[in-house]
């Protein structure tokens, strides 16, 4: 017997228990084992019940992701599923912890499933690009009928074994010891008073109405994802007699693993996970139960709140009463938006602003702070004070983080003696609420405050990607590069709605110069302003976004930027025109058109050409954690799995010869990276750096 299925009898049970750490994964082990042990266990006439559970902290956690695109070694998991129905020998589970996709299929091959109070239960196929491939569009439709099984399937959402026992996928809930449970319920099927039955057996009650109304949905909210339409038409499916079902599930799913989209989404999912194996993962990072924040504004009330949230104790500190007030308000409705969101009680609400956050105008108050983040005002003097100043005022042993978004971390270090507890902490804005956090590591940071900013970003429920120290790190500085490319393209002919409507098409939320009004024109001017100095003459400069801000045009906060913003609705700003007309007359400039795939084409190649040479420089650890900066901070569209995902899907080949074709206009803003030509000529790609 293959040990990641072990058979336990008892009298004429059969407790088969899954075992195949760290989540139960249906890989071909076991699924060859499983598919074999009841096959076995149902020819022999001494077994009269087989009751299934999971071994650890879950039933199963589904297919094995990483066995996707490659090819299919038998026994598949509908056909494990079909096994286990088609048993004459009734199949029983029990689940506890999750059985996701696959793991809720193989629930629902069995002919009865009682699940542990809390269990997380759900397909969240959706996510990855494909659909429930083991006849979960042919099962749950059957037990839960049209709408319900759509609303799962196309949303991917992940319930609670409470909700899945109202939709009928689950027939009890009961807390116990898996192995137990598992026994029990044989017991009952012994004694006749847990029933059992096929699932193919019933009938799905037909919905046409339902099934129209979410194509149309779809088609109208997500036309450019694949998997979405496919799961519906799956679902409907579920009308015809089941191995008919089953063979049309099948020809859908292979679509979808077929499809672009399969890939990226599921390089986003890893993503997610790489970005956690760091160098300094061994270390052991500092305790942290109580933390500061130093600035009060946007930033600094979102980092109190994303702590307060974690359930950390805070200290905020503010310069005048005036701004700490405007911020413990702000962290205020922050929380009240948790409540409303339903993430927090009112109760708990009350108590965190009562007791757990405290304000003070005196950097004296974080003498006890374990971590103190500093979110002030974005210029090195103003740093380098007030890490002068945390120096003598934190206990020995914190971590003193700085949130900024694009200055030299060693140089905020030296302004104490403590180099070693400096880091970089950069939240992304509303800090409570996204994802990415950029743990910046300078060069005398030790690796516990390494690994101390990596579990706090677990603890906040952020994903924390290592970033080296350079101009704006791997987001900002990438973003940087880009943004130029969107400006040249703007000066030579596209205006910033055709640009921005060639971005969103590609995928993104909000094209650049959306996205810069919704984030403050201002903020992109002082850094060009920082950067001034030290701006090589051969560069080519727009000055575009820097009239406007002169203008007192800031974006959508002042009302105006490149859009006019009314209320809710937004239209071109005239003065932009006149703006770009001006600067093309002065440059001598005769404006020429692009169409919206001549304007990704140039984005995403600016985009890619930066990236690389963040991976080339070590800024990044690998392309896989670039991937995740864009993806989890940048709104990069997901399907898509983040920019040196995109880059190997185009080819090196194709990214040099686009590059080398745009030189020729301007050949200082288009070089080559090294990294790119040596991938060009030697057939490598970005996949192969992550693997290594
Ligand atoms: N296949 C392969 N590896 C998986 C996996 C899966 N389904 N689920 C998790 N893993 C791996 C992770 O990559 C990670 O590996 P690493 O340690 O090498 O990085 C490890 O298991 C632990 O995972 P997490 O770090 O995510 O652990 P958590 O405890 O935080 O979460 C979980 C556990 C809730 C199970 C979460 O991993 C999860 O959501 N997994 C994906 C579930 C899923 O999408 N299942 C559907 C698969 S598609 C399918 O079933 C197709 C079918 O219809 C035919």
């Amino acid at each position: 017997m293959n040990d990641v299925v072990q058979v336990e009898r008892v009298g004429q049970v059969a407790l088969v228990r899954i075992d195949n750490p760290p989540v139960n994964a249906a890989g071909h082990a076991l699924r060859v084992a499983l598919s074999d042990t009841v096959r076995a266990l149902d020819a022999d006439p001494s077994v009269a019940v087989i009751a299934l559970y999971g071994a650890g902290g879950s039933f199963i956690a589904g297919a094995d992701i990483r066995e996707f695109g490659k090819p299919v070694q038998e026994p598949w998991l509908p056909r494990v599923c079909n096994t286990l129905e088609t048993s004459t020998t009734p199949v029983i589970a029990y689940v506890h912890g999750v059985a996701l996709g696959g793991g809720l299929e193989v629930a629902l091959g069995c002919h009865a499933r009682i699940a542990a109070p809390g269990t997380m239960v759900g397909f969240p196929e959706v996510t990855l690009g494909i659909l429930p491939g083991a006849g979960g569009t042919q099962r749950a439709p059957r037990l839960a009928g049209i709408p319900a099984a759509l609303d799962l399937i196309v949303t991917g959402r992940r319930i609670p074994a409470e909700e899945a026992l109202t939709l009928g996928l689950v027939d009890r809930i009961e807390a116990g010891e898996p192995r137990d449970m598992a026994l029990g319920m044989a017991e009952e099927v012994l004694g006749g008073t847990l029933p059992t039955r096929r699932v193919r057996d019933i009938e799905t009650t037909p919905d046409d109405a339902a099934l129209e109304a979410k194509a149309a949905e779809l088609r109208a909210t997500q036309a450019h994802l694949f998997s979405p339409h496919k799961c519906v038409e799956a679902v409907a499916a579920s009308l015809l007699p089941i191995d008919e079902g089953l063979a049309r599930e099948r020809a859908l799913y292979d679509e979808c693993i077929a499809s672009p989209q399969r890939a990226g989404l599921i390089h986003a999912f890893f993503a997610e996970r790489a970005v956690t194996k760091i160098p300094e993962a061994s270390a052991t990072p500092r305790a942290v139960t109580s933390a500061g924040v130093i600035g009060a504004g946007t930033m600094g009330s979102g980092i109190a709140t994303a702590m307060l949230l974690a359930g950390l104790s805070v200290t905020l500190v503010e310069r005048d009463a005036a701004g700490l007030e405007r911020g413990m308000a702000t962290i205020a409705a922050n929380l009240d938006g948790a409540v409303k969101r339903g993430k927090l009680t009112a109760d708990k609400r009350a108590a965190m602003l009562s007791s757990a956050l405290t304000g003070s105008l005196d950097m004296g108050a974080l003498g006890q702070a374990d971590v103190i983040v500093e979110a002030a005002f974005e210029d090195m003097g103003v740093k380098e004070e007030i890490f002068g100043t945390l120096d003598r005022v934190a206990k020995p042993g914190a971590v003193l983080a700085s949130n900024t978004s694009y200055l030299d971390v060693n140089r905020i270090a030296a302004a104490t003696a403590r180099p070693g507890d400096v880091i970089g902490l950069h939240f992304f804005s509303p800090a409570h609420v996204m994802r990415l956090l950029e743990v910046v590591v300078a060069d005398a940071t030790a690796p516990e405050v390494v690994a101390t900013g990596f579990a706090l970003a677990k603890r906040l429920r952020k994903i924390a990607v290592r970033s080296g120290v350079c101009d704006g790190f791997i987001g900002n500085r990438i973003m940087m590069h880009y943004r130029k490319a969107a400006d040249y393209l703007m000066l030579d002919g596209a205006s910033p709605a055709e640009i921005d409507a060639a971005i969103e098409g590609f995928g993104f939320a909000m094209g650049p110069f959306s996205v810069m009004d919704l984030a403050g024109l201002d903020i992109g001017w002082a850094s060009r302003k920082r950067q001034a100095p030290t701006r090589p003459a051969a560069e080519r400069y727009v000055h575009v976004a820097d009239r406007l801000c002169e203008g007192g045009n800031f974006g959508r906060k002042t009302g105006a930027g490149f859009y006019i913003y009314d209320g809710r609705d937004k239209r071109p700003n005239p003065e932009v025109a006149r703006l770009i007309e001006a600067e093309r007359a002065e440059a001598g400039i005769t404006p020429r058109s692009f169409t919206p795939e001549e304007i990704v084409a140039r984005y995403m190649t600016a985009m890619i050409v930066e990236a690389a040479r963040v991976v080339e420089e070590g800024i990044a650890l690998r392309p896989i954690d670039v991937d995740a900066v864009k993806l989890f901070g940048y709104g990069f569209p997901r399907f898509r799995g983040g920019p040196l995902h995109h880059a190997d899907t185009l080819g090196a080949a194709e990214i040099v010869a686009r590059i080398e074709h745009y030189a020729a206009e301007d050949a200082h803003y288009w070089q080559v990276p090294e990294v790119l030509r040596r991938m060009a000529a030697e057939g490598g790609s970005f996949a192969v750096l992550n693997a290594r």
